[in-house]
């Protein structure tokens, strides 16, 4: 048994290293998995960095999702069964060959299913699903606006507010990742490195004609955002990737300009307005309403099967190229879901 260590904060090529591991027996209500192939997610290069709060200290084995096969079982685990295929949401301790899990963040998957693709429905699909359904409960017709459209979460959100006719305003950092988009039936794609989302939104439909933000980017883009939510309205924020900047150091400046850029406000005027900023933390949920956490998992288990979403992948590395993957996420270079295969 292996797994990649974070070591050290900062630039991949020296943060990881790979070291044997003992697992201890899973307790009585987790799951023992045998990894094919684990998913990166954002989080983990703010964990690199050293912006993560919930990192554990280092050394430690960070990810989020894998996806493999039972080898052990707590005793107390009912509706899985060794041998069974799952996904996994691992909560750290994913860049591993073996990990311990709770039975909460435990899926079974058909055989025939891709693991590169069930690795994005552990994490970024049942964050989206937790957003889109749980939290926004979208509806038809309404105006939606993702932020980092063609990212992992980016591109589970538009698929989900596809299926209830939503019409979509879409972000990304570039006009490949344009096309993408439009590929993926983003009514209303911005590159906005080129223009800004906000001008963009206001010119053609003016300012409180969103019904639903997805926020990922945190600072100022929820303060120019919420100007363009409409009475009823909900912006959900799930990260805050501003932080990670394009630099391999921490930088104390970069995290004060994302907080102060948030703007201040007053609970009188969400209340005036009918309005909500809801908070996602997939932690949370997994610690606090487990069983929500498998409900949405299950859910988008089951939509990936009658084909209702279809999860793209970036790129499968070798999970000796884990460092290589990592510069990928963080400049910014994927579409979909990234993934290491053992
Ligand atoms: N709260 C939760 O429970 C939860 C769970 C999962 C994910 N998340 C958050 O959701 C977001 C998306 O996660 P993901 O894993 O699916 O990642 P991702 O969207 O596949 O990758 C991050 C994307 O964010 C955009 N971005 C904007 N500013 C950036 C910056 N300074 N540095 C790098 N990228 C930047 C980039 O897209 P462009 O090039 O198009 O700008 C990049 O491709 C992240 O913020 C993550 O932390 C939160």
């Amino acid at each position: 048994m292996k797994a990649y260590h974070l070591i050290k904060n900062g630039s991949s090529k020296t943060a990881f290293e790979l070291r044997k591991i003992n697992l201890a027996e899973p307790t009585k209500e987790q799951v023992q998995i045998e990894v094919e192939v684990f998913g990166l997610n954002f989080a983990d290069v703010m964990a690199r960095l050293g912006y993560y709060k919930a990192c554990p200290p280092l050394p430690t084995v960070i990810g989020y999702d894998v996806v493999g096969r039972i080898i052990k079982l707590g005793n107390e685990v009912k509706d899985l069964k060794i041998g069974q295929r799952v996904i996994a949401l691992t909560r750290f301790g994913g860049y591993s060959t073996h990990v311990n899990t709770s039975c909460y963040g435990v899926v079974a998957i058909e055989e025939e299913t891709d693991a590169a693709t069930a690795t994005a429905l552990a994490t970024q699909y049942s964050t989206a699903y937790y957003a889109a359904e749980h939290s926004m409960n979208l509806h038809k017709g309404e105006r939606v606006l993702i932020q980092a459209a063609a990212g992992g979460v980016g591109t589970a959100l538009v698929q989900l507010a596809k299926r209830k006719d939503c019409i979509i305003y879409g972000t990304a950092g570039s006009n490949e990742k344009l096309e993408y988009l439009k590929k993926q039936g983003v009514d209303f794609p911005i590159n906005y490195t080129e223009n800004d989302f906000y001008d963009f939104i206001k010119d053609k439909i003016g300012e409180k004609s969103i019904d639903a933000i997805f926020d990922s980017i945190g600072g100022n883009y929820v303060k120019k955002a919420l100007k363009l939510l409409a009475p009823c309205g909900r912006l959900a924020m799930y990260g805050a990737a501003q932080i990670a900047g394009d630099s391999d150091k921490k930088s104390l400046i970069r995290q004060l300009k994302t907080l102060f850029g948030f703007g201040k406000y007053r609970p009188t005027q969400f209340f005036g307005n009918s309005q909500a900023i809801i908070g996602v933390n997939m932690l949370q949920v997994g610690d606090y309403k487990p069983y929500i956490l498998k409900k949405c998992m299950t859910e988008v288990v089951d939509l990936y099967n009658r084909g209702e979403i279809k999860p793209v992948v970036s790129k499968v590395f070798d999970a000796k190229d884990l460092a290589e993957a990592h510069e990928y996420l963080q400049k910014r270079k994927s579409v979909g879901k990234l993934v290491c295969k053992w």
